[in-house]
């Protein structure tokens, strides 16, 4: 079986969903269940004995060593982390703990398991870490996409404590020999994304008749991947990456934020339309700016593509359209994520903006 750390957040549930859809290997699941876990995103695998799911954190190193000692897993894939940039602007700790601590003391006790495995199993073992774009920092408008030798320059509290935790993943390597592998991934977006982030955010808004709240000018630029194509990449580097290799995972499709709202306004325009006749864009405000926000990022995802053969299988004009047909299907899931906490956060982010 495979431990997947972080399996009932957004991408970790999309990938375990992926992952059993196309496999019987089973899969450990940990995660605490912060805010931003939900089991219900795991309600299609109820009484499918191939998910065993444990709540628990990633920092808790005798639960780590007691479920690697029990279910000896070839592989532990460490999706878990706090994901939110501007959470970790409001306050760091959460961010330190899990994304630095935690992801150090899982790899310690991974180490421990690894060096107890007999030599054939510890020759196929890998330990897999699900990383960040943002650990690059930003582009200027004309810059060539990152590559896997850009320098680190991470800008955001979120950021540096993903950069740290890459650096613990490659010194284990280094240092260890723990056969590890780091995927360095851009912007997600697809079914389960938790409607703190903008795509899912504005979906949401735009059907409760709320403002569509855009940064500062709005010409920000993120590269959008459906998160399936993420998970496929995840799928293809742990069967066939190098060990000690890092990958880049994007979609070849840069956009500046306000672009992508207007493309869900136009879709919820033709899907959902207002009853006053009126576009959806009309919603749209422009708020104040995210402190230190980086301008730009674009991922070079050749060496995925040259070494692995892995290359996306959305456009973005088929991921956008499913993913807010996605929502408008599922209003009994944004009704249950958008609890009392998830309303202080917006209040506390957007203060009477929204
Ligand atoms: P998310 O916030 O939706 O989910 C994170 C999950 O981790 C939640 O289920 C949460 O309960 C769990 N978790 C948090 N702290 C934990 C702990 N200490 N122990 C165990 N579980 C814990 O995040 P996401 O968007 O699904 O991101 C998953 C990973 O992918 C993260 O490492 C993130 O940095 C990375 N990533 C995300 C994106 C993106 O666009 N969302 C892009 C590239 C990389
Ligand atoms: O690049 C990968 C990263 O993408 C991941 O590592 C992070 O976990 C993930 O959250 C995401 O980070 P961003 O900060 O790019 O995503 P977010 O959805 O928060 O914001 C996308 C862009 O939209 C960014 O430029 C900020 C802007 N934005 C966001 C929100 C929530 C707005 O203009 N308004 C908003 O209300």
């Amino acid at each position: 079986m495979i431990l997947v750390t972080g399996g009932a957040g957004f991408i970790g549930s999309n990938f375990v969903l992926d992952w059993l859809a196309q496999s019987d290997e089973p899969v450990l699941n940990l995660d605490k269940l912060t805010y931003a876990g939900n089991r219900r995103n795991l309600a299609a695998l109820e009484g499918d004995a191939r998910h065993v799911f444990v709540q628990g954190d990633i920092g808790d190193s005798g639960l780590v060593a007691r479920l690697l000692a029990e279910h000896r897993p070839r592989a532990v894939l460490n999706f878990a982390a706090e994901s939110h940039v501007d959470r970790s602007i409001h306050g760091a700790e959460d961010f330190v703990q899990t994304n630095i601590v935690g992801t150090f003391r899982l790899l310690e006790a991974v180490r421990g398991h690894w060096l107890d495995l007999p030599e054939a199993e510890r020759a196929a073992f890998r330990f897999l870490h699900v990383s960040t774009d943002e650990v690059y920092g930003s582009l200027a408008p004309d810059a060539p996409a990152f590559t896997e030798q850009h320098a680190y320059e991470p800008n955001s509290p979120y950021s540096a404590s993903k950069a740290a935790s890459d650096h613990l993943v490659r010194a284990w390597h280094h240092t260890h020999g723990l056969p590890v592998l780091t995927t360095n991934c851009s912007n997600n977006y697809g079914p389960f994304h938790f409607p703190e982030k903008l795509i899912p955010l504005m979906i949401v808004n735009a059907l409760a008749g709320k403002p569509l709240p855009v940064y500062g000018d709005g010409l920000q630029v993120r590269d959008w991947l459906y998160v399936g194509d993420h998970c496929s990449a995840i799928r293809r580097v742990l069967e066939a990456g190098r060990v000690g290799e890092t990958y880049n995972v994007g979609g070849w499709n840069e956009k500046p934020n306000i672009e992508i709202v207007h493309t869900i306004c136009a879709l919820l325009d033709e899907l959902r339309p207002r009853a006053d006749g009126l576009s959806y864009a009309t919603q749209i405000t422009h708020v104040k700016d995210r402190p230190g926000h980086d301008r730009r990022y674009a991922i070079d995802a050749r060496k995925i593509e040259r070494e692995l053969g892995w290359r996306p299988a959305e456009t973005f004009e088929t991921g956008i359209r499913k993913t807010v047909q996605w929502y408008l299907d599922h209003a009994d899931w944004v009704a249950e994520v958008q609890s009392g906490a998830y309303r202080a956060w917006v209040d506390t982010q957007y203060q009477g903006a929204v």
